[in-house]
């Protein structure tokens, strides 16, 4: 037997997507589908994500996309317990999309309407796929965002860190520009990278060693910038040495801003029977920064916790999950404001 059937659609970047989640008898989160359809090719050729083009997609793709997931969850609309959609932060002329969708599904059934923050749903998704208790530390790190959370409840969450400039996944993203390389540069790097020599280029690591978590990597870009001038015209080798030396640069500084982050939560939770650091966003995909976290788990006594990269990226599933959670604990109208381009945790 299952719970009510959640709904979730999310639309605040270039992805729309949609999924049905509920939660069976055992109290475990179940996914029953989840759909998504991304923007990249129609962004590819202006090389990065363009509002205007973006909200008109969702707008053509919204219903087709909501209707997949019903299909493939195996229910008709009238099974839905409940609709939930980001609300914000995001693009504007997405959020309006998606929300505007989910109420006018919501509305007209009598069903609770769940405005969602785009960030609660990667901090709750490893409660989704791996039934995760509060509290939790969570890294975050996608082409929008960096952030270190302390997650201790639902609606609950302390930022401990978050960047200063760039994100990291856009460091990727526009070090992978600079070379020449395919959008989105997060992957490009990474196979450059393996075949490059990470110690022939020397690059900063900022902030390194401060008490603080915060994060910064537009220096490293710069860095990165410098040497490619320097050393033009690059062959095949030079781009898979910088790109080694980014790479590595960059898992450095997340090691590093972790262990302190690690640190400060046995100090405040010294009790805690089963520490635990998530990770969530595309970045979490790239391979040198998983085994630097692994390293670092495994030294402190800590779990790491790594939900597949289809539930680390954006999608609705983690949204669904989230407006679950809030019914649960007895929302029903989560969202006051129609979009919240601009919302903090
Ligand atoms: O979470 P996500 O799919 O979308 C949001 O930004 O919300 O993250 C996309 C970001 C892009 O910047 C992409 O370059 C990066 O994640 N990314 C990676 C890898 N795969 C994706 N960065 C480094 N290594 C990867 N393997
Ligand atoms: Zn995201």
């Amino acid at each position: 037997v299952l719970g009510p059937l959640v709904l979730g659609i999310e639309t605040s970047c270039d992805e729309t997507a949609a999924a049905v989640v509920a939660r069976d008898g055992d109290g475990r989160a179940r996914i029953l589908s989840n759909v998504v359809l991304s923007q990249i090719g129609e962004h590819a050729a202006f090389g990065g994500v363009v509002p205007e083009i973006a909200a008109r997609a969702h707008a053509e793709a919204i219903g087709g996309i909501v209707s997949a997931a019903l299909d493939e969850a195996g229910v008709g609309l009238a099974r839905i317990g409940a609709v939930a959609a980001t609300v914000g932060p995001g693009l504007v002329g997405g959020l309006i999309v998606g929300a505007t969708a989910a109420r006018a599904i919501a509305l007209p059934r009598g069903l609770p309407f769940l405005g969602i923050n785009h960030l609660e749903g990667h901090a709750l998704t490893p409660r989704l796929t791996d039934g995760l208790a509060y509290p939790y530390l969570l890294l975050l790190v996608s082409g929008g965002h960096t952030q270190i959370l302390l997650v201790e409840g639902l609606g609950r969450y302390e930022r401990w860190g978050t960047t200063i400039d760039d994100a990291l996944g856009e460091a990727f993203d526009k070090t992978a520009k600079l070379l020449e390389l395919p959008h989105p540069g997060g992957p490009s790097v990474e196979r450059m990278a393996e075949r490059g020599d990470p110690a022939r280029f020397s690059l900063p690591r900022p902030l390194r060693g401060e008490k603080r978590l915060d994060f910064s990597f537009s220096g490293l870009k710069t860095a990165v910038r410098q040497a490619a001038e320097a050393n033009a015209p690059l062959g095949e080798g030079d781009v898979a040495d910088l790109c080694a030396a980014f790479q590595r640069a960059a898992s450095e500084s997340v090691a590093d801003r972790l262990v302190l982050a690690l640190a400060r939560l046995r100090d405040r939770f010294p009790d805690l029977a089963d520490p635990v650091l998530a990770v969530a966003g595309g970045v979490a995909a790239n391979g040198e920064i998983r085994r630097a976290l692994t390293a670092l788990c495994a030294r402190d006594g800590v779990r790491l916790v790594t939900p597949p990269h289809a539930l680390c990226t954006d999608n609705a599933a983690m949204i669904a999950y989230a407006g679950l959670e809030r019914l649960e604990a007895g929302d029903r109208d989560a969202a006051a404001a129609p979009v919240r381009p601009r919302w903090p945790l």
